[in-house]
């Protein structure tokens, strides 16, 4: 029997995010691979139809990956029965309105984040869903890197004992796209095109902090445009309008403290360019996207504070790798497999669009503590 197939309506595939990752690290690999497995044994195929603004950057999208359907029309992409699954990775402010025609149109869908730039907005999208009974799912591939699978390892083989703190460093320094481009699309320091840090990496905090350590209660934040002007894809200079830094505190169910720092105007000085050390009374690792550090308490050294000493020990040399014990695949990959089982065979999948609206609640939280100086409850 041959495997079945189902149609993807994939908006935004010109991007970044949408070509690299969910069209060809994702949706061609599942095809490649002979489709989803489901739990039956039999498979299901992934048809994809391309959906953009520009007709000829599609046309030549589908015709370097022998794709056979792309349209200008996402009316008419919908419109289609056997379009089952409608997918966005279309800039974040271009998303609510493209999302609720597919809800309309009866399709499961799953977006990028963050699912709107506004709660009100993501919790409409959330109730939309809800009411209209489609499958809903959103992009939370931090989850599903190595090194954060490995930390997860360690939190349910219960080696941290109580879990005190989290302290997270992500970042790396973007070009001002003078004297050398910049490596991220200009709208990204824009507000008023959906730009800013805190909307785009606290949606990715909310999910990772919620999922490994518990919810987050409350959220102090302090934002900054370090740098207020940049140069765009055409050499023009524009007036960064949008947070490029936050420095972040939660509190999070059960009494952790994470701290965050996010920023795009940071030199790494790390092995990865996101790391989080966790402390617990037992013992303490380093997670980053591919490897995971650890070191038992029955291994920590004694330090003694003397700065008329030169320091000796070396601290870093007190750790261990965690194993791979396992082969990692793609995130997003991973991810495209449990939503498609979850339309499917109705497989379950936790990151729907109400813990997409906690995301972006907490990206409008942490602007509004910034703005307002002061910490902020999170509520239920
Ligand atoms: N999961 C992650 O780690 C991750 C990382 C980066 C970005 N993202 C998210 O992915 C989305 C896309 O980001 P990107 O970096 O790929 O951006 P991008 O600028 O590279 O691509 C955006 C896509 O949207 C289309 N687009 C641009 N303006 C539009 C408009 N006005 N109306 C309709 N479509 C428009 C573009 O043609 C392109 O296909 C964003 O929502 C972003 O928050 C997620």
């Amino acid at each position: 029997m041959s495997p079945r197939s189902i149609g993807v309506v994939m908006n935004g595939v010109t991007g970044r995010m949408g070509y690299r990752q969910h069209l060809v690290r994702s949706v061609l690999a599942i095809n490649e691979q002979g489709g989803v497995a489901l739990s039956d044994g039999s498979r299901v195929l992934l048809r994809p139809v391309l959906v953009g603004r520009n007709p000829d950057k599609l046309a030549k999208l589908a015709a370097d990956h022998g794709i056979a359907d792309w349209t200008t029309d996402l009316d008419a992409a919908l419109a289609v029965e056997e379009n089952q699954i409608y997918f966005d990775a279309q800039v974040t402010q271009a998303r609510v309105k493209s999302v609720l025609k597919a809800i309309e149109a009866g399709k499961h869908v799953y977006t990028e984040k963050p699912t709107a730039e506004t709660v009100e907005e993501a919790v409409a999208l959330a109730q939309a869903a809800e009411a209209r009974g489609i499958k809903n799912g959103v992009v939370q591939d931090k989850l599903f890197l190595p090194g954060l699978l490995k930390l997860k390892r360690l939190i349910d083989g219960g080696f941290f004992g109580r879990i005190l703190s989290v302290r997270g460093e992500f970042g790396y320094w973007v070009f001002e796209g003078d004297w050398q481009s910049a490596q991220r699309p200009s709208w990204n320091y824009r507000t008023e095109d959906g730009g800013g840090i805190v909307l785009d990496m606290f949606p990715h905090w909310a999910y990772v902090l919620e999922n490994l350590f518990g919810r987050v209660r409350s959220v102090y934040a302090q934002t900054a445009t370090h740098i207020p002007e940049r140069v765009d894809e055409r050499g023009e200079t524009y007036a960064a309008t949008a947070d490029d830094a936050a420095y972040g505190v939660f509190e999070l169910e059960g009494g952790i403290i994470a701290q965050i720092n996010s920023s795009w105007c940071v030199r790494v000085n790390r092995d990865e360019l996101v790391e989080f050390q966790v402390d617990g009374t037992h013992g303490s690792a380093v997670a980053g996207l591919r490897n995971c550090r650890f070191q038992h308490r029955a291994g920590t050294p004694k330090p003694v504070w003397n700065p008329d000493l030169p320091v000796t020990a070396r601290f870093r040399d007190d750790w261990q790798e965690v194993p791979d014990n396992d082969e990692f695949d793609n995130g997003f990959k991973i991810q495209w497999e449990m939503f498609v089982r979850h339309v499917v065979e109705d497989a379950p999948f936790p990151y729907d669009f109400a813990s997409g609206a906690r995301g972006v609640r907490l990206a409008e939280l942490g602007l509004r503590s910034s703005a307002e100086g002061r910490r902020l409850e999170v509520g239920a």
